[in-house]
Order: C-alpha cells, then sequence, then structure tokens
C-alpha cells in the first residue's frame, strides 16, 4: 500500500545554504537576511513596503492594529476560515461579524458584500481570505469589485492571503492592493520558513507602526542597535509592543524558497488541473470552484465537497482514505461552530447555510509540488473505489 502524506515539504533548494551562512555568521536573530527576504518579498508582490514577523496571526494582529481599529469596533470576517483570522480582531478587544461564504469557492464575493454592507452599516473594516489560494473578486471593470464597494463605503480591507502566494487578480499580484496584506509561511504553506509570516502595505505609516510594534514598541530595531553609529543600548518605547520579529534563521529559508516559488506554484497547478480532469465526472463530488484563470491561483488546497448524491458521509469517507494511507484534511470547521465565538456571539447553523453546507461535506485532498504520477494515481484510484463501493 502507497502512503500518500496531506502535505509533504521539500527543502531542495539552496534552504541549507543560506541556513549555513547564518549558522556561521554568529548573529542568529533578525538581521540582513530578514531584510533580504522583506526587499525581494516586496519586489515580487508589487508592495513598497514588506515586513517580516514570526506568523500569519502576528502580520494579522499588527495589521489590525495598525488600522486603528479600537474596542468596539466591528470587523467583517468570513465564517468559513482558520481561527487566526477572527481571533485578533478579538485580541483588540473589537468583535467580528460574520459573513456566510460562496458555495463551491469558500469567498465573500462582491454580492455577499454588497448584502452585508447593507445589513451593518456600521462595519468599517472588512478581513478577506483568499480562501485555498484563490483571490477573491478584488477589482472588476464595472467597478463593482469589492476594493471599489470598499472605497464608496469608507471600508478598510485587511487581506488574509496566508493561502495566496504567489496569487494574481488580472495582471495585479495578491498584494499590491487593498490596505495591507498577510501571507503565511507556515509548514504546509506554498512557501514555507517553517514558522512565519509578511505584512506588505503601501502606506509608510501603516509600515512604521507595524515595524515598532513588531518588536516591543521600540523605535529601533536589533539590527540597526548593533550596526548603526549609535550606542546599542540607546532605545525608546513608544508603546506597549510584541514579540513578532523573525529570525535570521527562518529568512534564509524563505529566501532560499522565494526562488523556488514559481515552480512550486505552477506544480501545484498541474495537479490540481489533473484532479478536475480524473475526478470532474463524479456525481457525487462537487469539485472547487475556480473562478480565475488557473494560472492566477495559487493552488494552495484542494477541497472537495461530498455532496447529497454521496451514499458515504464526509467522516467515513476520510476514515476510508486513511485506512488506504492517503491523508486528508478538513477546510474548515466554520468559525460558528467553533464554541468560543457560538457562545459568545449567539451564533446558529441557519444563519450560515452555505458554509454549512460546505462543512457537512468538504475534506481537501493532498496537493503538493512533490506528488508523484504514481501518488496521484493512486489518490484519484481510490477515491473512486471508496465511493463507488
Ligand atoms: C486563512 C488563514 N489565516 C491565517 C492563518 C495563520 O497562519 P500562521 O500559522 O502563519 O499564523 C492560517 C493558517 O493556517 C490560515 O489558514
Amino acid at each position: 500500500m502507497l502512503k500518500v502524506p496531506f502535505s509533504r515539504v521539500k527543502c531542495e533548494g539552496n534552504e541549507l545554504k543560506y541556513v549555513t551562512e547564518v549558522l556561521e555568521s554568529g548573529w542568529l536573530t533578525t538581521a540582513q537576511k530578514a531584510c533580504e527576504f522583506e526587499k525581494v518579498f516586496a519586489d515580487k508582490v508589487g508592495a513598497v513596503y514588506a515586513c517580516c514577523v514570526n506568523s500569519c496571526t502576528a502580520a494579522l494582529h499588527l495589521g489590525i492594529e495598525a488600522l486603528h481599529v479600537k474596542p468596539g469596533d466591528r470587523v467583517f470576517v468570513p465564517d468559513m476560515t482558520f481561527t487566526a483570522t477572527a481571533e485578533v480582531v478579538r485580541y483588540l478587544n473589537a468583535h467580528p461579524v460574520f459573513l456566510d461564504v460562496e458555495y463551491g469557492s469558500s469567498l465573500i464575493t462582491p454580492d455577499i458584500l454588497e448584502d452585508a454592507i447593507r445589513r451593518y452599516p456600521d462595519v468599517k473594516y472588512l478581513i478577506l481570505v483568499h480562501f485555498g489560494g484563490q483571490p477573491c473578486e478584488m477589482i472588476k471593470k464595472d467597478g463593482k469589485g469589492i476594493v471599489d464597494i470598499c472605497e464608496r463605503n469608507g471600508i478598510k480591507i485587511l487581506e488574509d492571503a496566508a493561502h495566496a502566494f504567489p496569487a494574481k487578480v488580472g495582471n495585479q499580484m495578491v498584494g499590491s492592493f487593498g490596505d495591507i496584506t498577510c501571507f503565511s509561511f507556515y509548514a504546509n504553506k506554498t512557501i514555507t520558513t517553517g514558522e512565519g509570516g509578511m505584512l506588505v502595505t503601501d502606506d509608510e505609516d501603516i509600515y512604521k507602526r507595524v515595524k515598532i510594534m513588531r518588536l516591543h514598541g521600540i523605535n529601533r530595531d536589533v539590527w540597526d542597535r548593533f550596526t548603526s553609529n549609535k550606542p546599542s543600548w540607546e532605545y525608546n518605547v513608544v508603546a506597549p509592543g510584541y514579540k513578532y520579529n523573525m529570525p535570521d534563521v527562518n529568512a534564509a529559508i524563505g529566501l532560499a524558497q522565494m526562488e523556488q516559488a514559481d515552480a512550486f506554484r505552477d506544480a501545484r497547478e498541474k495537479w490540481a488541473l489533473k484532479y478536475y480532469e480524473y475526478l470532474g465526472d463524479m456525481e457525487m463530488i462537487d469539485l472547487p470552484q475556480c473562478k480565475v484563470p488557473p494560472n492566477n491561483h495559487a493552488w494552495h488546497l484542494f477541497p472537495v465537497i461530498l455532496n447529497e448524491k454521496s451514499k458515504i458521509l464526509r467522516n467515513e469517507f476520510i476514515e476510508k482514505l486513511s485506512e488506504l494511507g492517503i491523508g486528508t484534511s478538513v477546510h474548515y470547521k466554520p468559525m460558528h461552530r467553533l464554541s468560543y465565538y457560538q457562545d459568545t456571539y449567539n451564533l446558529s447553523p441557519e444563519d450560515f447555510p452555505v458554509s454549512e453546507k460546505i462543512w457537512k461535506g468538504t475534506v481537501t485532498l493532498p496537493l503538493y509540488p512533490s506528488m508523484t504520477d504514481e501518488e496521484f494515481m493512486y489518490v484519484v484510484t481510490s477515491i473512486r473505489n471508496v465511493l463507488t463501493a
């Protein structure tokens, strides 16, 4: 029996070389490699400023703080996301207003947003998730894209692009529009630093605030303190900041991964398109709705949904695949089903019919650059056998 894990990370580029350089330099925390990583990343996504941190959660926290969200403010958040997207709102004692998503893509669409604005006209912040690596409809020629709607309604956007590097809207990279965009380099993401994240923005004030809050609210970087002519002990604290900086060891891995990012994306796309080809005729599975040209998608996840025509339920499907040595995952248990949010905001499944329907059937299939033909064929054959037995 073949074993196909849900995710497999390969560090076969310059990862070891660059990490060795860091280890030999005698300086392991945030320094030159982190600066280089920020520069390369900003250039790649077409942003003016980039700030690397130790997780995407940290980036989202710094981002929402820099947008001046205050206690009691309300923030639109998709119901179908990872808990990090919503928890950062609570860090500031603000409140998420959860929005149901689109079936098949799990995205917030312009229509969903327009409807939400009608129902909650006081909400002035939106956290968007480019779910699975597929960008939301940010810009549309008719002026009805999410960016246009937000501009018209005075809503600030924080993009949670944890899944979406590298991805594009038209010819524009995710990260090059919106107020702030945050990326994740967690181990199973499209590129990794082990743990890590990046915040990008074109706004100088946001960048300055984020840089200070990333390191205790200190008005000088550690690296600057040890390289400039001013005495290293001399610094001021201008706010009670956080400890979110990315060490150079991780940035070194990130730099090597950046060199492979396009090749990784292309390989993910190849497997994703093959899933459409090999599973497209199975009436009991709804495949993810791809609404953008395939090469604009980051293809982080391939979440399928078992529909009412399936003879078995999602959990049994997962168990059967697991018995066959195939790893899967579920993205996600929606926010309205997590007890903290359910109890704090009195949420019920009837308020989220679409994410509820997705959740009941959703299973994410293995998808990573190092998948082999043999592994891929084993996965699709096993799925067929399990669902038609
Ligand atoms: C949509 C989304 N946002 C945020 C995060 C948090 O990322 P990190 O683990 O880098 O903090 C994740 C992690 O999986 C995620 O899926």
